[in-house]
């Protein structure tokens, strides 16, 4: 029996599609190299954008084929848009093959899903919330390099943002779960680089108790012996901590590399978004970093045409990667979701006009990597 895995989305995904591919191997399964000769085909989806949804419905319909040619085929989808109550049912009644449909909170429970559709029922099912799923993927497909997550969830409501609504709050692992996490990889032998996950790393610990922060976290696993490097994602300006970098600087193991969202280089924009920092704040860190660790890559992303966003609020932002010389940066069209405050707000802006400031911006950035070199 083969399974074959489609994910789509962050990061995160990427890893949770690893912890999926371990539960259908304990279940019997092996890696297949295409859907046609798979016996199980699951979806692991993404909700941050529009664009995102529609590539998983164009995808989803593209399988009625392969259900029709093979009618023992389990046909699963699970992740972030499938979180949303809505989302699901319109994939029920829309996809009459699909048969699986759960949410995020659900996954550790995927086995149980498909020993029931054997028994010839459709399952759909999302939780509201649940704990960290503290399953180990021993299935990683990134090369030399293991994702361990240290947390679920976000707390910070950007009001673009539909990640509060179906990862839940934040909920830090435990401190000697990550480090026990961390030493079993390494044993393997083959990983050279840890990268640890999480919407809002800078926060990491928080919520622990005794509380336990993302430096110490950091610390803790560089006095790991073992020849690896360390790489994290994801860090939210307004919670980086001269302390976080500091040991970025001072510790040997870790990537000198920041991804750090700015996502709008205007004031007033910043505070629609919810986001808690200012341009002026979110420029003193910069220099920070520059000053305490030559030669670290930044990257980081922005949103154009986020509501009411003016020619001239648009022109802060280009002005803002101007001024940083980004390594790269990644620019999305702000993109609506149902649910979020941002959502429903007036002013929402003209496509045409999101494209083009879209256009100038990925240009402004491909100019100055040019004028680097
Ligand atoms: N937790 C991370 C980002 C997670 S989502 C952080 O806070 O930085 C990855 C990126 O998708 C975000 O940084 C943002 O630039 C983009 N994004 C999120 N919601 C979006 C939306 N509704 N429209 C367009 N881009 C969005
Ligand atoms: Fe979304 Fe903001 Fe949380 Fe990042 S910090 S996941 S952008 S709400
Ligand atoms: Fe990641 Fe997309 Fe979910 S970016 S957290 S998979 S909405």
């Amino acid at each position: 029996m083969k399974y074959f895995i489609v994910t789509y989305g962050c990061q995160m995904n990427v890893h949770e599609s690893e912890k999926i591919a371990t539960i259908l191997e304990n279940k019997g399964y092996q890696c297949g190299q295409s859907r046609e000769e798979a016996d199980i085909i699951v979806f692991n989806t993404c909700a941050i954008r529009e664009g995102a949804e529609d590539r998983v419905f164009g995808n989803v319909g593209a399988l009625k084929k392969l259900k029709r040619k093979n009618k023992d085929l389990i046909i699963a989808l699970c992740g972030c848009m499938t979180q949303k109550e809505k989302t699901a049912e319109y994939i029920m009644r829309t996809f009459p093959f699909v048969d699986i449909c759960i949410g995020t909170f659900n996954l550790p429970k995927l086995g149980d899903y498909i020993d029931a559709v054997k028994f010839g029922r459709r399952q759909t099912e999302i939780w509201e919330e649940g704990d960290i799923d503290e399953t180990i993927a021993y299935t990683r497909t990134s090369g030399d390099n293991a994702w361990i997550n240290i947390m679920q969830g976000c707390n910070n409501f950007c009001t673009y943002c539909i990640v509060p609504y179906v990862k839940g709050r934040e909920k830090s692992r435990k401190e000697e779960d990550i480090l026990n996490e961390v030493r079993s990889v390494l044993k393997e032998g083959k990983y050279k680089k840890i990268t640890l996950l999480g919407q809002n790393v800078n926060s990491y610990g928080k919520d622990l108790l005794p509380a336990v922060s993302f430096a110490k976290l950091l610390k803790d696993i560089c006095l790991i012996p073992g020849d690896f490097t360390i790489s994290f994602m994801t860090s939210h300006p307004k919670d980086l901590t001269d302390e976080v970098i500091d040991t970025i600087a001072n510790e040997d193991k870790i990537e000198k590399y920041i991804h750090l969202p700015a996502q709008s280089g205007d004031n007033r924009i910043l505070k629609l978004m919810n986001r808690k920092y200012t341009r002026e704040d979110y420029i003193k860190i910069i220099d920070k970093i520059h000053a305490k660790i030559p030669n670290c890559r930044i990257t980081s992303d922005y949103i154009v045409g986020f509501p009411t966003e003016t020619e001239e609020e648009f022109q802060r932002t280009m002005s803002l990667v101007e001024y940083v010389k980004y390594d790269n940066i990644f620019a999305f069209m702000y993109s609506p979701r149902e649910g979020t405050v941002a959502s429903k707000m007036d002013g929402q802006i003209d496509e045409k006009i999101k494209h083009d400031r879209v256009n100038r911006l990925l240009a402004l950035v491909k100019r100055l990597q040019k004028e680097e070199k």
